[in-house]
C-alpha cells in the first residue's frame, strides 16, 4: 500500500523491468463489494501487475451531494484487494491528488452531456480528470471499469482516444444481486423497504429488452415501458428512463442495432443507477 505518487511509479518501473506486463489499473472509491472484486479478477487474469486505486475523489461530488457520508472501510477493502491479488494499492489524500494551486480538468464533451449529466453537472468532468491523472500517475496498459456506470466508461473511452492515452480500457459486465438489483456502495443506504423496491430498476430494464424482443423497436413505447415498470411505486422517484447509442450516449428513435437502455432513480437516500445493453436480435 502506498500514499504517493512518487511510490507508484517505482513500484510499477520495478515491475516493468523485472518483466511483470501489461499493468492493469483498476480505479475505486473504495467500500468494496462483488463489482469491484470482479474488475480486480479481471485484472488478475490478464495482468502481470495489478494496480487498484483507492480514492474518494471529491471533485466529482456536487457540493450538495453525499461526498461526507460516502461508504468507507480501508483496513477491509485493503484485505479484500490483496485476497484478488492486487499487488499494489494506491490510496492518496486529497494533498497528494489536489495540492495548493492545482488549476487544470480535464472536461468531457457531448457524451458527459445527457442522462446523469444532466443531474449531476461536472460529476464527469471530476471523474475524467481524476481518471487521467491515475492514467498519467499509473501508466498503464489496460484499465479496468464496470458497465455498471456505462456513460463514466464511455466517457472514458472518449477521452482516452481524444487525449491519445494508449491504454486498453476494459468494461466488464454489471454484478447484480440474486433479485437483479446491481451492486453498489450506495445501496447500504437504502431500509429494509427500501431495498424490497430497488430491483424495479432492473425490472424495467428487462422489460424493455422483452419488449424489444417481442418487436417494439419505438424507443418512446420502450421508454414508457420501463417508466411504467418504475412507476408502480411510491417509495422511487425515477430521475430518467432513455433510450441512448451505447458510444455516444445520445438519444435514440428506433432500435435497429444495440442501445442502452439507462434509468436512474432516488430511493430514499441513495440516487441508483442501472442499465442494459438491449438489440433487436435478442
Ligand atoms: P466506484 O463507484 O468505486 O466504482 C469503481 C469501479 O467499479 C467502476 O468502474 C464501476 O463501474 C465499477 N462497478 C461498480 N459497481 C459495479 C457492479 N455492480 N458491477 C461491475 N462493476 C461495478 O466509479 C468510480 O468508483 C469512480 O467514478 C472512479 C472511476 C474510481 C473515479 O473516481
Amino acid at each position: 500500500m502506498t500514499g504517493t505518487i512518487a511510490a507508484v511509479r517505482e513500484q510499477v518501473a520495478q515491475a516493468r523491468d523485472r518483466g511483470q506486463v501489461p499493468v492493469g489499473l483498476v480505479p475505486t472509491m473504495g467500500y468494496f463489494h462483488e463489482g469491484h472484486l470482479s474488475l480486480m479478477r479481471k485484472a488478475r487474469e490478464e495482468c502481470g501487475f495489478v494496480v487498484v486505486s483507492i480514492y474518494v475523489n471529491p471533485i466529482q461530488f456536487d457540493p450538495a451531494e453525499d461526498l461526507k457520508t460516502y461508504p468507507s472501510d480501508f483496513d477491509r477493502d485493503l484485505k479484500l484487494a490483496s485476497a484478488e491479488g492486487a499487488d499494489l494499492v494506491f490510496h492518496p489524500s486529497d494533498k497528494e491528488m489536489y495540492p495548493e494551486g492545482f488549476d487544470t480538468h480535464v472536461e468531457p464533451g457531448s457524451v458527459a452531456e445527457g442522462l446523469c449529466g444532466q443531474a449531476r453537472p461536472g460529476h464527469f468532468r471530476g471523474v475524467a480528470t481524476i481518471v487521467a491523472k491515475l492514467f498519467n500517475i499509473v501508466g498503464p496498459d489496460r484499465a479496468y471499469f464496470g458497465q455498471k456506470d456505462a456513460q463514466q466508461a464511455a466517457v472514458i473511452r472518449r477521452m482516452a482516444a481524444d487525449l491519445d492515452f494508449s491504454i486498453d480500457i476494459r468494461v466488464c459486465p454489471t454484478v447484480r444481486e440474486d433479485d437483479g438489483l446491481a451492486m453498489s456502495s450506495r445501496n447500504t443506504f437504502l431500509v429494509d423497504e427500501e431495498r424490497a423496491q430497488a430491483p424495479l430498476l432492473y425490472q424495467a430494464l428487462t422489460a424493455a429488452r422483452d419488449a424489444l424482443a417481442r418487436g417494439e423497436t419505438n424507443a418512446s413505447k420502450l421508454r414508457r415501458i420501463m417508466r411504467r415498470t418504475i412507476g408502480q411505486n411510491y417509495l422511487v422517484e425515477l430521475e430518467y428512463a432513455r433510450i441512448v447509442d451505447p458510444v455516444t450516449m445520445e438519444p435514440v428513435a428506433r432500435v435497429d442495432r444495440e442501445v442502452l437502455a439507462a434509468v436512474a432513480a432516488r430511493i430514499g437516500r441513495a440516487r441508483l443507477i442501472d442499465n442494459l445493453l438491449i438489440s433487436p436480435e435478442e
